[in-house]
C-alpha cells in the first residue's frame, strides 16, 4: 500500500510517498480502507521531533514512521475479539498514540473509533476527530458554556476555532474571533459575530471583557489573558507554546485565588465526544470547514500549507 513516511526528524521535505507493506490486525484490532485523513499539530511535532515528542516516538529516529491520527474509512477486516464493528462499516475517529493514518489503510482499535453516519462525508468525518474533541472540551467541560456569556476565541480560523464557533452558538452566545487577515472572511461567514485581526490590535489591550476565552495558541502571558476576562470568568487553553502551558499550570491556581479568574488547560480525552458530533451532524447543526481535500499526490502542498498555517478549518487528504 502506499503511505507517507518519515524516516528522520525534520521539515515537510523529510516526508516521502513510498510502498509499504499493508498492516494486519490483531485480534483486538479492525483493519481499516483509509478514504481521508486530515493534518494535525501534534502530526507536526512527531514530525519535527521537539524533546516531548522524541520521548513519545524515539530519541534519535522515529520509532513510528507513519504519522496520522485522524482517519475516516470502511473497515476491511475485524480481529476475532471485535464485538462493535464488521466488515463494510463506515468509520472515523482519532488514533493518536499509535498513529499510521497516513496511509491506505490502518490498523485500530474498536474503542478508537465510531461509526461515521451516512450523510456524513468521510472528509467530513476526518476533519472531526481531534479539533472537536479539543472544542467541545475547551468549551463545554472545561468553560462550563452557557447562554449569556461573552466568548472569544484566541486562533480562531483553525480547525478548533471553526468548530468551537458552531458549538457556542448552539447556545446562542456572541462570539469574537481572533486571526490573521486572510482568515476574517471565512470566520464572518461561519458565525462568529466580531472578527479581530491580530496583526493589527491587541485583544488584551482593547479594554473589552469576555466571560470565557478559549485559546488554541497560548502566545499571551496569563497576566494579559486575565486582564480580558470579566470578574469570575475563565480562560481555557487548548494548546500552545509548551513554556507557557506550564505556566498557565503553575500560575493558574494563583490567579483564580487573587482575582476570582479562572485559568484551565484541557487535557485531550480522545474520541469521547464523537457521538455527540454524530448528532450535531445528523440535525444539520454542525458542518467541518475544510480546506482542500488535497489528493495524496498533492500531500506536500497539503502539509506546506498547514505548516504556514495558510489553511482554514481543517487540511484534509484523500487517499
Ligand atoms: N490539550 C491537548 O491535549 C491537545 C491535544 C492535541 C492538540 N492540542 C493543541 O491544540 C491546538 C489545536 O488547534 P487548532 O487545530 O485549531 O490549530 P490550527 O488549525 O493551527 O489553528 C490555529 C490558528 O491560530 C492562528 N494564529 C497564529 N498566530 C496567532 C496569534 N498570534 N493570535 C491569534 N491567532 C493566531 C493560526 O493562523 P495564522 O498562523 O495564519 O495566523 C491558525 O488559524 C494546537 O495548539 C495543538 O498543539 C492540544
Amino acid at each position: 500500500m502506499k503511505a507517507i513516511v518519515y524516516t528522520k526528524y525534520g521539515g515537510t521535505e523529510v516526508l516521502q510517498l513510498k510502498e509499504v507493506e499493508k498492516p494486519s490486525p490483531n485480534d483486538d484490532q479492525v483493519l481499516i480502507k483509509v478514504h481521508a485523513v486530515s493534518i494535525n499539530d501534534w502530526d507536526f511535532g512527531l514530525l519535527q521531533g521537539d524533546f516531548i515528542n522524541r520521548i513519545l516516538n524515539g530519541l534519535r529516529k522515529p520509532k513510528r514512521q507513519i504519522l496520522g491520527s485522524d482517519i475516516a474509512g470502511r473497515i476491511e477486516a475485524v480481529g476475532k475479539n471485535i464485538s462493535k464493528f464488521k466488515t463494510g462499516d463506515e468509520v472515523y475517529g482519532d488514533l493518536s498514540g499509535q498513529w499510521g493514518g497516513f496511509a491506505e489503510s490502518v490498523c485500530a482499535p474498536e474503542k478508537s473509533l465510531a461509526l461515521k453516519p451516512a450523510t456524513m462525508s468521510f472528509e467530513e468525518a476526518a476533519a472531526i476527530p481531534q479539533a472537536a474533541m479539543l472544542a467541545v472540551q475547551g468549551l463545554i467541560d472545561k468553560g462550563e458554556l452557557h447562554t449569556g456569556q461573552k466568548l472569544l476565541i484566541n486562533g480562531a480560523g483553525g480547525g478548533v476555532g471553526t468548530f468551537g464557533i458552531q458549538i457556542a452558538k448552539l447556545y446562542g452566545i456572541e462570539v469574537t474571533g481572533v486571526d490573521h487577515t486572510s482568515k476574517l472572511g471565512m470566520m464572518r461567514s461561519i458565525g462568529f459575530d466580531h472578527v479581530i485581526d491580530y496583526t493589527k490590535e491587541d485583544f488584551t489591550k482593547s479594554g473589552q471583557r469576555y466571560d470565557l476565552i478559549l485559546d488554541t495558541k497560548t502566545n499571551r502571558s496569563m497576566f494579559d489573558y486575565a486582564r480580558a476576562l470579566s470578574f469570575n470568568g475563565i480562560y481555557v487553553t487548548v494548546g500552545g507554546s509548551m513554556g507557557r502551558l506550564l505556566l498557565a499550570l503553575l500560575l493558574g491556581p494563583w490567579i483564580s485565588m487573587i482575582n476570582k479568574k479562572h485559568m484551565r488547560l484541557v487535557a485531550l480525552k480522545t474520541n469521547k465526544d464523537l457521538g455527540y458530533m454524530n448528532e450535531l451532524f445528523e440535525a444539520g447543526k454542525l458542518k467541518p470547514v475544510i480546506d482542500g481535500p488535497y489528493k495524496l499526490e498533492e500531500f506536500h502542498e497539503a502539509f506546506r500549507v498547514f505548516d504556514k498555517a495558510e489553511h482554514k478549518g481543517k487540511v484534509v487528504i484523500t487517499m
